[in-house]
């Protein structure tokens, strides 16, 4: 315990010698998350961006936040403790495979999810986090044919929520979401019949099907609160335990486990740590850096659904 006093009191420090702003997502180790100014979800953390005053951003999360909170403030410092700290949804959708869809299909309006490269928002008509895709692409012109990318659970989930037939989706998936079985769920539901469900819309159909609640990480922990229910099965990653603890002390929360790992837990967020955020502040490495022509046109569609509030 003396070491990771020692540590926080470190990174205290670095941060008010660097003017720095802590955002943490809530997938992020407890100790990182005690530590933030700001805990959480990929919209929250987008908004929160632009907000504050200082140097420096620490971004406690996974790449594509960090470059969406670069896009936002070309003239401040980005870090993120782990540069390794990425994606699979990001790495399911090249920007070349954009290009050419682009290319081939003039007519499409292009809605991305927020997890993708800097070089895909910027081939993009307007991004969409979990929180809001489906205001997203109801604010498109019925007429008008989408590509929703990269995500194939959202996007199915959008478009059976908005009705809207002419949307292309993409194949791409979460490592951690998409691996979570229905059969598991309705066999923990049995064990728990008096749980109510709350789920991430990166799940597959079958496991949404049997959820009370769908939303985003931060919509899920707002909704536990108020919930009518002392017992809630969570069907997302196991970070929110932490802002679920403090904001719902007297409740019970069981976590759905995936098939792979018996963990519910994102391999590429639970890389940061405290001693490489401790560096990070030190270093100011890994840095994002993106070229300002790219950031420019990344921009827009950033903005414009930042503008639907
Ligand atoms: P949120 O928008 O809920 O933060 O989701 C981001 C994410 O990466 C979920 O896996
Ligand atoms: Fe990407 Fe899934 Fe990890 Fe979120 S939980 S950062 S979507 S791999």
């Amino acid at each position: 315990m003396a070491a990771v006093g020692t540590i926080t009191e470190e990174i205290l420090e670095l941060k008010r010698d660097r003017r720095a702003v802590l955002l943490a997502h809530h997938y992020q180790e407890r100790e990182i998350q005690e530590l933030a100014d700001v805990i959480g979800d990929s919209l929250e953390l987008a908004r929160k961006a632009q907000e504050f005053e200082g140097d420096v951003i620490a971004f406690c999360g996974v790449w594509f936040m960090a470059e969406t909170a670069k896009i936002l403030n070309p003239q401040r410092i980005v870090v993120v403790p782990d540069r390794e700290a990425g994606c699979s949804l990001v790495d399911s959708c090249p920007v070349e495979q954009v290009r050419a869809f682009r290319s081939r299909h003039p007519e499409y309006a292009v809605v991305s999810y927020i997890n993708t490269s800097a070089a895909v928002k910027a081939e993009s008509d307007i991004l969409c986090t979990s929180r809001n895709a489906v205001k997203v692409v109801q604010s498109i012109p019925a007429g008008k044919p989408i590509l929703f990318l990269p995500d194939i659970n959202l996007g199915t989930y959008v478009k059976q929520q908005t009705g809207r037939e002419n949307i292309k989706i993409w194949q791409g998936a979460c490592i951690v979401h998409a691996t979570f079985a229905a059969r598991r769920l309705a066999a923990l539901r049995t064990e728990h019949p008096a749980a109510l469900v709350a789920a991430h819309p990166e799940c597959p159909r079958d496991v949404l099907s049997q959820a009370d609640f769908i939303g985003s990480t931060s919509a899920i922990i707002s909704w536990c609160a108020q919930a009518p229910a002392r017992e809630i099965i969570v069907v997302t990653e196991s970070g929110v335990q932490y802002s679920l603890g403090k904001m719902s002390p007297d409740k019970q929360f069981y976590f759905l486990a995936n098939e792979n790992c018996n963990c519910s837990e994102c391999p590429y967020m639970k890389r940061n740590t405290l001693e490489k955020l401790r560096d990070c502040l030190r270093d100011l490495q890994p840095r994002v850096e993106l070229p300002e022509e790219l950031m420019e046109r990344a921009r827009l569609p950033v903005e414009r659904m930042l503008a639907l509030g």
